[in-house]
């Protein structure tokens, strides 16, 4: 099936199923915001739970904070988003529509791999076993027009956006003659730059209202922190402030589902260190953050570093964890050096010290500081699409199922009374009293115990229950592994001791030490 296809269905299943809603649906949606719905909030809460454990438990030196969505405005002067939080939009005059123009070149780009991926691939059919793919890339005619072309534009596309040369960014989309995909035309505006933090006001207006932002970001709540954290909390460098939370962009090309959305969460980690390690601890978090993705066991060819080309201008240092989503391989994570920017900024715009006193040097200074900052809406994206399988059965039955790790599997255990009569119900309901304790449990009598097998499979559920006729005899129950459908006989005692272990987040964990 077609990757494109495959995206489909699963937003679609995402909706079915009570994963993931257009927000005010019954209002035809909001552009590119959504609402997780009871399933996807328990596994949205899983995540996150994974993350801010794998963070503030495992690292001694790491602690939590959360900080308000409303900052006072000069935080976002001193970060430099006011100025230079934009994207570089460009219009088609005849369609109206609204274009980022990195992303119009971007695309451009793609097309001429596209060319040559076609092209191998080609040549890799026709010459089978026997194909030398270094060799054809170095010495086919086609293939070395279309990668010359492709890097003659990707050169120009990484100067004009380093330089910000906006008139060059126009300059390229028409040599290339990139026509808009609406109306077909190369009637272009000019580009210009577009901020996307969004404002609102604080405080009434006879008062004097304040303009403020919602943060595009939650790190600066970390930054903005950092002295009340580590004086309250006797923190010591090299240390760590973690923090989930939402944060919000006005993103002008907003697609891909839950991939690029207006309003969107967060959970990033800022760790300070001295002047002069911040390389050592980059690599260190660079380790540590692969090593908690590849945990979940999705296979370790669905991740790949991509290093910056172009870096921030706080930045010595910056990569991202991509992940290979439906639409390809995709940002998921971003791993940044900032230097002592952000601490050194808000030391001017605010007019106090913001510096650190290490006992152990004697000395003081403005730490340095290594980012890890994850989006959790992505990361739900890349869990769910890596778990979504469709599986051919016997009598040409089609199974689909959420092959979701079980520690963040919404629900962990179903129990499923075999007839809803002869106080099988009464059983299955203790057996759910009995587990709630410890996971999450849902009671199904409705339908075939097939068709309640499917609705499990669907959310993901890795073990079901039956109870049936011989469990009133020999009080056990038949448990059903969602992943190999295999069933075994085992005691209604000894439940909770075989599945606790396995659906707990304790159990992911252990796999980071
Ligand atoms: N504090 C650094 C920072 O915000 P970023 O690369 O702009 O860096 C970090 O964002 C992560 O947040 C990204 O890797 C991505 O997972 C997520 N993210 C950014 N914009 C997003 C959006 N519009 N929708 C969903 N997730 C987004």
């Amino acid at each position: 099936m077609a990757q494109e296809d495959v995206f489909k269905k699963l937003v679609s299943h995402c909706k079915e199923y009570g994963f993931v809603f257009p927000s005010s649906d019954i209002y035809d949606g909001l552009a590119a915001v959504y609402d997780y719905g009871q399933m996807g909030a328990e596994l949205k809460n899983n995540i996150k739970k994974y993350w801010w454990d794998s963070m503030v438990l495992l690292h001694s030196n790491v602690t939590g904070i959360d900080s308000s969505i409303f900052m006072h405005p000069t935080i976002w002067k001193a970060s430099g988003h006011v100025d230079a939080f934009n994207d570089p939009l460009i219009d088609n005059k005849d369609s109206k529509k609204r274009y980022r123009a990195d992303v119009l070149i971007e695309d451009q780009i793609a097309k001429y791999d596209d060319k040559i991926n076609k092209e191998v691939a080609k040549a890799a059919k026709r010459f089978g076993d026997s194909f030398d793919e270094e060799k054809f890339r170095a010495t086919n005619p086609r293939v070395i027009e279309h990668q010359e072309k492709r890097d003659a534009l990707h050169e120009r596309y990484k100067k004009a956006m380093n330089d910000n040369d906006l008139e060059s960014l126009k300059q390229i989309i028409v040599d290339e003659k990139i026509v808009d995909p609406v109306s077909g035309t190369d009637h272009w505006t000019d580009v210009r730059q577009f901020n996307l933090m969004f404002s609102t006001e604080m405080g009434s207006t006879a008062d004097g209202a304040m303009k403020i932002y919602l943060r595009p970001e939650t790190a600066q709540g970390i930054f903005v922190n950092f002295l009340n954290v580590q004086k309250t909390g006797r923190m010591k460098i090299p240390f760590g402030i973690a923090q989930i939370g939402k944060a919000f962009r006005n993103e002008i090309v907003a697609r891909q589902f839950i991939f690029r959305m207006r309003e969107f969460e967060q959970m990033e980690m800022e760790f300070f260190c001295r002047p002069g390690e911040e390389m050592k601890w980059f690599e260190m978090w660079k380790a540590t953050r692969i090593k908690w993705h590849k945990a979940l066991g999705f296979g370790d060819d669905h991740y790949r570093f991509h290093d910056h080309e172009k870096l921030a201008h706080y930045a010595n240092a910056a990569t991202d964890i991509e992940f290979l989503m439906p639409f390809g391989f995709k940002e998921v994570e971003g791993i940044h050096s900032r230097t002592d920017f952000d601490l050194s900024q808000h030391e001017k715009y605010c007019g106090k010290s913001i510096k650190y006193y290490d006992p152990e040097l004697g000395e003081s200074y403005t730490p340095y500081c290594v980012e890890t900052s994850i989006g959790l809406d992505r990361m739900f994206l890349s869990v769910i699409s890596a778990s979504y399988t469709e599986e051919q059965l016997e009598k040409g039955e089609t199974r689909v199922v959420l092959k979701l790790p079980a520690p963040l599997a919404p629900v962990k255990l179903a129990v499923l009374p075999l007839v809803k009569k002869d106080g099988l119900p009464e059983v299955a309901q203790r057996i759910v009293d009995d587990l709630k304790f410890h996971f999450n449990c849902q009671y199904d009598e409705k339908d075939s115990i097939g068709k309640r097998y499917r609705r499990q499979d669907a959310i993901g559920t890795p073990y079901c229950v039956t109870v049936d006729h011989d469990t009133l005899n020999d009080n056990c129950v038949t448990l059903r592994n969602r992943d190999t459908m295999q069933q075994e006989r085992v005691p209604i005692a000894e439940l909770n001791n075989m599945i606790a272990d396995k659906v707990s987040i304790v159990s992911l964990l252990k796999k980071l030490v």
